[in-house]
């Protein structure tokens, strides 16, 4: 199969030295690229920045820096893919204005004002006319389940995967994760604690499965 993962932060730029980021490593992103490499898998890699090594065998790969461009690389890369799997940390929000020069320390405070960036999950859809298997991220602090099954719905995934990033010992920067799947079907799944690198290939199995699936269903339906 040919797969696209979107992995790591994103940055958006407030002035020439400064930036809105996260704490995404891309280390799962990346473990699921890896693993899919390793199970003979045609792999597309849309990265924000990180300091991780390119893995070796893909098919073909972005170095991205904000939203705008992983949106603009993942748009020009999913057609073809039977899979996509965002697992990237893309901000919710970037500045209105990038200030030219760096901002000077003049006032007491200073505030900041953000406007919404592109939704990339939830352009895969409605905007990019994605028909495959469409796997999201959901990383809660709260709620968990409630919000990834409102996520799976909304965004018309057909897998969210979720984590606690609330915790220290998983999720972001750690290498290690513990996940929550939810099913368009309805059916859930518990992935118990584990290295990225195993989860990663636990996850494209399950991801090879639903392809597997989706072909067969289109079939019948010719
Ligand atoms: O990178 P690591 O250090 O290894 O950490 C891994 C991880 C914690 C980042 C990863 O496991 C994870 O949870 N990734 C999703 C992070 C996230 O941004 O979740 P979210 O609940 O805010 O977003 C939901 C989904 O929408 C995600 O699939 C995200 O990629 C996507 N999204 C979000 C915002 C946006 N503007 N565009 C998007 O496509």
């Amino acid at each position: 199969m040919r797969l696209l993962v979107t992995a790591g932060p994103t940055r958006e730029a407030i002035d020439p030295v400064r930036f809105l980021t996260n704490r995404s490593s891309g280390k799962m992103g990346y473990a699921i690229a890896e693993a899919a490499v390793d199970r003979g898998h045609e792999v597309v890699l849309v990265s924000g920045p990180v300091n991780l090594a390119t893995p070796e065998g893909l098919t073909d790969g972005a170095a991205v820096e904000s939203a705008r461009d992983m949106f603009e690389a993942v748009r020009d890369r999913i057609d073809g893919c039977d899979a996509a799997i965002f697992c990237a940390a893309v901000a919710d929000y970037r500045p209105v204005k990038f200030q030219e020069e760096k901002i000077k320390k003049t006032g007491d405070s200073l505030t900041l004002e953000l406007e919404k960036t592109e939704d990339i999950l939830g352009s895969a859809r409605p905007i990019f006319g994605f028909e495959g298997v469409l796997v999201g991220f959901a990383a809660e602090t709260n709620n968990l389940e409630e919000f990834a099954w409102a996520k799976l719905e909304k965004k018309g995934c057909d897998l969210l995967v979720a984590n606690d990033v609330s915790r220290r010992d998983i999720g972001f920067d750690s290498d290690r994760n513990e996940v929550r799947l939810f099913f368009a079907n309805g059916r859930r799944q518990s992935l118990p604690a584990a290295s990225k690198s195993a989860l990663g290939a636990q996850l494209v199995e399950i991801v090879e499965t639903l392809v597997a699936e989706r072909g067969r269903n289109d079939g019948m339906m010719e």
